[in-house]
């Protein structure tokens, strides 16, 4: 799928405030520094539409980019940044479990996780709360530059082990990327142009 224009809509951390027209959308989520606004920018060939930055904490709002008019991709705040939490409820802010619960819009939530470590425990929670709340999601490994090709498959080898031996039957979807070296954009989009076209023929239906 090619992308012709993107563009900012609206931030808030109000679910009800979010874009009302409908559309698909997609959303980035993931610990705070993982590569998810970088990854809405790597998508979109647009350096300057997602802020990024080197200091966790940057992007603390929902974010609607709308696409080639008729789709959204959603940047959203990470977590695993606050130091005080208690239960895992409470480890993900209010306004971001309810945008997962409550936004109908979302179609898919794409999980991101660092190809460099070893899985996190507030990740697994993340993705254990998504299986619990019944959103569908897949998973996107970034920063793959930072690593050899040989190390990645470990990882994500090891990560698949420790999903299984967990609460899932199989490995969810997932994708290898690099925002810096625009490795998986190609995937990525055409997962979600196939998704859409369905979305779209049903709705013309
Ligand atoms: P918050 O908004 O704070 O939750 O972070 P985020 O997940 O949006 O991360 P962001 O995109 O701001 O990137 C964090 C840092 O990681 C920045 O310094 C990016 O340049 C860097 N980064 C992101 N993706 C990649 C990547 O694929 N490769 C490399 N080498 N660096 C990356
Ligand atoms: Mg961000």
């Amino acid at each position: 799928m090619k992308i012709n224009t993107a563009e900012f809509i609206i931030s808030n951390s109000d679910v009800k405030k979010c874009p009302k027209d409908n559309l698909p959308e997609y959303a980035f989520i993931g610990r705070s520094n993982v590569g998810k606004s970088s990854l809405i920018n790597m998508l979109t060939n647009n350096k300057n539409l997602a802020k990024t930055s080197a200091r966790p904490g940057k992007t603390q709002l929902i974010n609607h980019f709308k696409i080639n008019s008729n789709w959204y991709l959603v940047d959203l705040p990470g977590y695993g940044y606050a130091k005080v939490s208690k239960t895992t409820k409470e480890k993900f802010q209010k306004f971001i479990t309810e945008y997962f619960e409550k936004r109908e819009q979302l179609v898919c939530a794409f999980v991101l996780i660092d190809i460099r470590h070893e899985a996190q425990k507030i990740d697994l929670e993340f993705i254990n709360y998504l299986g619990e709340a019944q959103v569908p999601f897949c998973i996107v490994f970034t920063k793959a530059d930072k690593i050899t090709e040989k190390k990645a498959e470990e990882n994500i080898a090891a990560y698949r082990e420790k999903l299984l031996t967990g609460d899932w039957e199989e490995m969810p979807k997932y994708f290898v990327t690099s925002s810096s070296k625009s490795v998986g954009r190609e995937a990525l989009l055409e997962y979600i142009g196939e998704i859409n076209k369905e979305i779209f023929n049903r709705q013309g239906a």
